[in-house]
């Protein structure tokens, strides 16, 4: 059996790796092929327009990376409405070059579609090539729905058509799909949350009844 790698809560010093994660993971997919259809330059521009999404999440969501690094779920705390990135527009225009059309016009067709009640958007769940079809992708999944199910919240993620099994088995629906113009289905899924599963472990260690301490008696009531 696979051993699954260690999760964490990613660091400001994760920023490059976790970059190159979503980009490797994103790649070969046809997302990324729509994205930016030149391959010479595809890689680099994967990776620097991912660096402004981890920089915004580290701000206004929260990422999970696997300690091998060989996974990253990046996801924003969408509870009430929250900013773009800081300076998206010229930033994305630095990154992605001729380029960015593509990613304002997959930004705009997504915001369209996501709900406007609070919840937790799964921006990106990412895993290198190399190290799928081991239960990584599942594992984070199941870490990442035990917080939600705790704090009742639902959750949003969008997927490219085909590849929705995975979360299918994690409780995520598929809501109606997006056609990019000349790219690949986009699959939106939604998943209610589960607040009896999610529920606290009890603290064994601690009394079930406090019982408060008897207060001294005042000057007054002696
Ligand atoms: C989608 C993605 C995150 C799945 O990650 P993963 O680690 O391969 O996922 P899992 O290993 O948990 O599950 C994938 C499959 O492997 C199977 N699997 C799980 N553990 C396994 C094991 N030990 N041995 C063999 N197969 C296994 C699962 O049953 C599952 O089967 P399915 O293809 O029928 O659904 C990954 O493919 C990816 O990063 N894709 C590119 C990015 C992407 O499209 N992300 C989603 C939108 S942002």
């Amino acid at each position: 059996m696979d051993v699954i790698p260690r999760t964490r809560a990613a660091r400001w010093a994760d920023k490059e790796p976790i970059a190159a994660i979503v980009a490797d993971a994103l790649h070969s997919g046809p997302l990324a092929q729509w994205l930016v259809p030149d391959a010479t330059c595809r890689q680099r521009i994967l990776t620097d327009v991912a660096v402004i999404w981890v920089e915004h999440a580290m701000f206004f969501g929260d990422i999970q990376i696997t300690d091998d690094l060989s996974a990253a779920a990046m996801g924003f705390h969408r509870y009430r409405s929250i900013p773009p990135p800081s300076n998206y527009r010229s930033r994305l225009a630095d990154a992605a070059g001729p380029h960015a059309r593509q990613f304002e016009l997959l930004d705009q067709l997504l915001t369209q579609v996501r709900p406007t009640e609070p919840h937790y958007h799964l921006a990106v769940l990412a895993v290198i090539p190399a190290a799928r079809q081991r239960g990584i992708g599942a594992a984070m999944l199941t870490h990442h729905e035990s917080r939600l199910d705790r704090i009742d919240m639902p959750s949003w993620t969008e997927t490219i058509h085909g590849s929705q099994d995975v979360y299918r088995r994690h409780g995520y629906l598929p809501r109606p799909a997006l056609t990019l113009l000349a790219g690949p289905i986009i699959a939106p899924m939604r998943r209610n949350p589960h607040p009896t599963r999610g529920s606290w472990p009890d603290n064994i260690a601690r009394p079930a009844t406090v019982t408060a301490p008897a207060r001294p008696q005042s000057d007054a009531q002696r």
